[in-house]
C-alpha cells in the first residue's frame, strides 16, 4: 500500500444545530485519485474547508503530508491546490490578471509565476483568451480557469469541489483528461461529485459521504462487487423478440415490460455466446441495453434513496 498523503481521523463539526460532519474517519493515499460522492449537504464542502485550513473542526485530526493542518496555515496551504464549488473569479479582470492575483496569494517570485501562468494556459487550451475578461468566458472556460490559478504554487495535493457543475460536454471531457493527466504526474487528487458516473470513470477509491457520515469506503470496483443485484438486459420488443423469448429465458428470469422484455441473468454468461444464440434463431433486434450495477444502485441500496433528487 502506498504512503498516506491525507489522514483524517474523528473529525466532527457543527453548525449552530446542523451536525455537518460526524466523525469521519479517511486516508487519502499518495498519487490517489479519490471519489468522495454524496448527495447534497452531505458534507463534502465541509469537508474540504477543513482540510484547506478555512475552519477548524470541532473534533478530531487532520494530517497532510505527516504535519497537522491548522487554521490558516500557509505552509499547509502551499501543499494544497483548492478549487472550489463557486467560481473564484474576478470578472472584470483577463485571464491572465486573475492567475497573477492568485500567483500573489502563495508569494510566487515573478519569473517563475509567469513560467508558470504560460504552461499552465497551454495545458487547458486558454493561452490565446490570457487577454480577455473573463466575463467573456464560457463556464467550461471559467473552471479551467479556476482549476489552473489552484496549480501555480505547484501544490502536491489537488482538491476539486464538484468541477463540472455547469459545464457543457465537451468541457466537461477537456477537464477530466487534465486532471487525469495531472494525477499521472503525481498529484494526490480529491474530487467531490454527486455525479456517479464521473466517480466510476475517475476514480480508482471512493468514500460515499451522507448525512456527515462515511457509510461506503473502498476500490470502486469492490464496493460493486458488494451490490446484491445483477446486471439486467432489455430488450425492446418487436415482432421477433415477442416470438422469440423463450431463447432469452435459457438465461435467466424474464420480465416483461410495456415496450421492452428485462432480463436477468441467473448465472454470469459470455454476452457473445447471448448474441450468437439469438442471432442463429435469425431473430431481428433493433436494441439491446446493458444495466451493470452503478453506484447509484449502491447508494439506492444503503440508504434507501436516490443520490440525486
Ligand atoms: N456556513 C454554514 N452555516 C450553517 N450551515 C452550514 C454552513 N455550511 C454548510 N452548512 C450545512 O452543513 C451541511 C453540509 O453542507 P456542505 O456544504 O458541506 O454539503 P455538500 O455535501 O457540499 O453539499 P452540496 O452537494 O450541496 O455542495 C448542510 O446541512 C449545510 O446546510
Ligand atoms: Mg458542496
Amino acid at each position: 500500500m502506498s504512503a498516506s498523503m491525507i489522514n483524517i481521523q474523528q473529525i466532527s463539526k457543527k453548525y449552530a444545530t446542523i451536525t455537518a460532519l460526524d466523525a469521519v474517519t479517511l486516508e487519502v493515499h499518495q498519487q490517489e485519485f479519490f471519489g468522495l460522492l454524496g448527495p447534497n449537504g452531505a458534507g463534502k464542502t465541509t469537508l474540504m474547508n477543513l482540510l484547506v485550513g478555512y475552519h477548524n473542526p470541532d473534533s478530531g485530526t487532520i494530517t497532510i503530508d505527516g504535519d497537522n493542518v491548522t487554521q490558516d496555515s500557509l505552509e499547509i496551504r502551499k501543499r494544497i491546490g483548492f478549487v472550489p464549488q463557486s467560481l473564484a473569479l474576478y470578472d472584470e479582470l483577463t485571464g491572465q490578471e486573475n492567475l497573477e492575483v492568485f500567483g500573489k496569494m502563495f508569494d510566487i517570485p515573478r519569473k517563475m509565476l509567469m513560467e508558470q501562468i504560460q504552461e499552465q494556459l497551454h495545458a487547458v487550451e486558454l493561452y490565446d483568451r490570457r487577454k480577455d475578461k473573463t466575463k467573456t468566458y464560457s463556464g467550461g472556460m471559467k473552471r479551467r480557469l479556476n482549476i489552473i490559478a489552484s496549480l501555480l504554487h505547484d501544490p502536491k495535493v489537488l482538491l476539486c469541489d464538484e468541477p463540472t457543475v455547469g459545464v457543457d460536454p465537451q468541457s466537461r471531457n477537456a477537464i477530466f483528461e487534465f486532471l487525469i493527466s495531472l494525477n499521472k504526474q503525481g498529484k494526490t487528487i480529491i474530487y467531490t461529485t454527486h455525479y456517479m458516473e464521473e466517480a466510476e470513470r475517475l476514480c480508482t477509491r471512493i468514500g460515499i459521504i451522507d448525512h456527515g457520515k462515511i457509510i461506503a469506503l473502498g476500490a470502486t470496483d469492490k464496493l460493486l462487487e458488494q451490490l446484491t443485484y445483477e446486471e439486467t438486459i432489455a430488450i425492446i420488443k418487436n415482432p421477433s423478440t415477442e416470438e422469440n423469448k423463450k431463447i432469452f429465458e435459457k438465461y435467466g428470469a424474464l420480465v416483461e415490460e410495456d415496450d421492452h422484455f428485462e432480463l436477468k441473468p441467473v448465472k454470469r454468461f459470455l454476452l457473445s455466446e447471448f448474441f450468437a444464440d439469438i442471432e442463429k434463431q435469425g431473430m431481428q433486434y433493433s436494441w439491446i441495453e446493458l444495466h451493470r450495477p452503478t453506484l447509484e444502485a449502491l447508494f439506492l441500496q444503503l440508504t434507501g434513496r436516490r443520490l440525486r433528487d
